[in-house]
Parts: C-alpha cells; structure tokens; sequence
C-alpha cells in the first residue's frame, strides 16, 4: 500500500533518536557496524550545506535523508545517507526522500554522488530504478571484503563549452 500524508520536514534534534533507530538495525550500517554522526546536519542556518530531512507519516518519523545541498566533488553534490523504518519500506517513502533531495540539490549542482555497499542489493535497486548509474568501486572503504559502488545522477547535461549556457552555480542559494 502507498504511504498516504507523508510530510518532509527538516530533521530536529527531536527526530534524532527515532532515526539512529532506522540506522540501529538496518542495512548497510549493521554489516558495517557503524552508526551516523546527525550533528553536522542540524544547522538551522539557511542555505546550510549539510541538509537534512525527515519523513513524517501522522505522527511518526518513517525516514529520513541526509544530504549536501551543493557541490561537494566532481561538480556533484552528495547524498550521505537515506533510510526508512523496516516497517513501512517499499511504500513510496524511499522515493519521496530522494525527490526532494534532487529537487533541492538541482539549484546548486548539475549532479548527484551516492554510495552503496555491495552487499545491498536492495540500495543499489532503488538507485539504479531513480536513474543512478554506477561508475565507481572503493574496495574494502570501510570494511574488509566489501566495496562501496559510488552512483551518478546527472541532473543538468554538461554544455561542453566554458562558459555557454546557465550554470548551476550562478544561481541563487536556497533559502
Ligand atoms: C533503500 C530504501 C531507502 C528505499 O526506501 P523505500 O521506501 O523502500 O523505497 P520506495 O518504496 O520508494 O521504492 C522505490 C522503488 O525502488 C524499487 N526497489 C526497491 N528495492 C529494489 C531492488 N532490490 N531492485 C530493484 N528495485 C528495487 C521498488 O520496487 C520501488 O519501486 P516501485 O514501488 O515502483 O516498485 C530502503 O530500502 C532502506 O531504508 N534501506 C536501508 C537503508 C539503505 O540501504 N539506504 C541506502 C544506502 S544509504
């Protein structure tokens, strides 16, 4: 079933522990056996570069996403990290997230950057199915045995020639 009246909001110290949950027992960290550091990403500054984002359904947190909001390599921004409660995945949720993420990244870069472990098939699905291709491998990044796939999404198509055309960074941050 579709997740109904899912609202995205900017992720609060309140929303915190219900997203260390998610990350508590979810692939890719369990494997990993590592948690997120939310800290960098509760800046109320505006046009903060660490973004963040929570996924609301009623009353309680169903994801969240963690992202830069500008360049950060390779004239692509970043996506940290995007997760959804066990319970309520493969209801749309996942690609609610990431709309918003892309949305809000198109005003500031021309592409997108997002790791996946090798063993998460499922991450690596969803990606590919939003448009991410793979392009790259880190073997043993983080442990031994296991690569991270960098994915690419270009969201505005190289103009080729210096110069011509609009250019992402010439317009105006987002508030
Ligand atoms: C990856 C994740 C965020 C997706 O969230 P979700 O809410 O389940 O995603 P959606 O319901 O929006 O699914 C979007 C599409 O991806 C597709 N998809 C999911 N898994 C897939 C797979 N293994 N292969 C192909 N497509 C897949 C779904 O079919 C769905 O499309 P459809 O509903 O039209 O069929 C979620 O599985 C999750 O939290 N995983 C654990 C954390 C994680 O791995 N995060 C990514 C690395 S940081």
């Amino acid at each position: 079933m579709k997740a109904q009246s899912v609202r995205i909001l900017t992720l609060t110290r309140a929303h915190v522990a219900a997203c260390a949950a998610i990350v508590a027992g979810s692939e890719p960290w369990k494997t990993l056996g590592e948690g997120l550091d939310f800290s960098p990403f509760l800046s109320r500054r505006g046009g903060a570069p660490a973004q963040a984002r929570v996924a609301i359904e009623g009353t309680e947190v169903a994801g969240f996403i963690l992202y830069s909001a500008g360049p950060v390599f390779a004239r692509g921004a970043y996506i940290r990290a995007l997760a959804v409660v066990p319970g309520r995945r493969s209801r749309g949720i996942g690609s609610l997230l990431l709309d918003f993420a892309e949305q809000s990244i198109a005003k500031h870069a021309a592409n997108i950057f997002v790791c996946a472990s090798s063993f998460n098939r499922r991450a690596q699905g969803f990606y590919r199915k939003a448009g991410y291709s793979r392009v790259g491998a880190i073997p043993g990044l983080i442990i031994p045995g296991a690569s991270e796939y960098i994915f690419w999404k270009q969201l505005i198509p190289a103009i080729g020639k210096r110069g011509s055309g609009p250019s992402p960074r010439s317009r105006r941050p987002a508030s």
